[in-house]
């Protein structure tokens, strides 16, 4: 698998990135529990994927008491026991985990941001993180944001004090995401759920922010499993109930896939691969199996007849998660 740069970060990352939030067994969002072991497997089937997917995405509040975090952590320390010379990560890979509120008193402040990445570096077992995500700021406003000394400034610090190479910014509505991207301190983006075979909201802020030299991450291509699984086995998108014209819309795009003998999961991944400006697309996954399979689905062959097709099945605009605003 070639790399990409990630914006101007001078990182070079796979086209393949694994999402750990499946990993930290929340059946509440996924509808399953997932051991540990099972994740620890995950975990080594990427870092044994000899560079075809270089890339790991977690956080800080991915499951309870992070997790996620943890069951990395636990997958790299089984890996030095077993290669005394290994330092931290295995050469060649990065890891992004993103900072999280208080999850009991929902404290987002800069105390808690420098709090977040002291406990992820200790779950993980590292002492320097590579790109540190602000995650999910739709959880505060954008004024307690970058408020002085508040998540944004205590960013910028840590990342002065050496402790994290690179900023980004990881969350939900498009609009936020670019306003967070105008205060000039953060160098990736990543959104997630809206630029899909099913939702486009994403498109412009992606291809501005590329044009900006900032790294773009794609973020749930599958819209949380919908477009892998199908509308019947994952009714939900992006993790909540939608109009029925999505599910719809699935499957007469599985169906149009069928025809011509491709994977729905192959269409949707690819869809995201195939954008010039997208660095990297962030996939969960949530056993070893899947890591081959993904990398499987990149490959798939698929006619331009069928892009063209499931172009014509894209849903309205107005059930997009972010509906373009008029005029735009
Ligand atoms: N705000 C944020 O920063 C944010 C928000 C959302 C997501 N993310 C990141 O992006 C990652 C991806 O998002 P996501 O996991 O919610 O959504 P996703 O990647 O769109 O879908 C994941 C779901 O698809 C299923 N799946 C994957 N490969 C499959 C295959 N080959 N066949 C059948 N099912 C398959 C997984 O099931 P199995 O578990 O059975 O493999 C899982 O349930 C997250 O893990 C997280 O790292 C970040």
């Amino acid at each position: 698998m070639t790399t990409r740069r990630l914006g101007s970060t001078g990182l070079q990352v796979t086209a393949l990135c694994i999402g750990t939030s499946p990993l930290a067994s929340m059946p509440r969002l996924y509808g399953y529990e997932v051991t540990e072991q099972q994740a620890v497997d995950t975990v080594n089937a990427v870092l044994d994927s000899h560079g075809a997917i270089n890339l790991i995405d977690t956080s800080n509040g991915y499951g309870n008491d992070g997790s996620a975090e943890k069951r990395i952590g636990e997958a790299l320390r089984r890996r030095r026991s077993n290669e005394p010379g290994l330092g931290g990560l295995p050469a060649g890979t990065i890891l992004a985990t993103k900072v999280d509120p208080d999850p009991y008193t929902g404290d987002f402040s800069g105390k808690r941001v420098r709090q977040s990445l002291e406990e992820s570096m200790e779950r993980l077992g590292l002492d320097h993180i590579d790109l540190l995500h602000l995650h999910d700021p739709e959880r505060i406003s954008f004024d307690e944001g970058t408020a002085p000394g508040g998540p944004v400034d205590t960013l910028a610090d840590l990342k002065r004090e050496g402790l994290v190479s690179h900023l980004g910014v990881a969350g939900g509505p498009v609009d936020l995401m670019r306003q967070y991207l105008d205060t000039g301190v953060f160098e990736v983006v990543l959104t997630h759920n809206r630029y899909t075979l099913l939702d486009r909201s994403a498109e412009s802020l992606f291809r501005t922010a590329h044009e900006r030299g900032i790294g773009v991450l794609n973020a749930a291509p599958y819209g949380g499993g919908m477009l892998a699984k199908g509308p019947e086995t994952q009714t939900q998108y992006a993790y909540g109930q939608r109009d029925d014209a999505i599910a719809t819309a699935a499957a007469a795009m599985r169906a149009a896939a069928t025809r011509a003998d491709v994977p729905l999961a192959a269409a949707a991944l690819q869809f995201s691969l195939r954008a010039p400006f997208i660095d990297s697309t962030v996939i969960g996954v949530s056993s070893p199996e899947r890591v081959a399979q993904t990398l499987e689905l990149a490959g798939v062959p698929i006619p331009d007849a069928l892009w063209e097709e499931l172009e014509k099945l894209v849903p309205d605009s107005s059930l997009w998660l972010d509906p373009p605003k008029q005029g735009s």
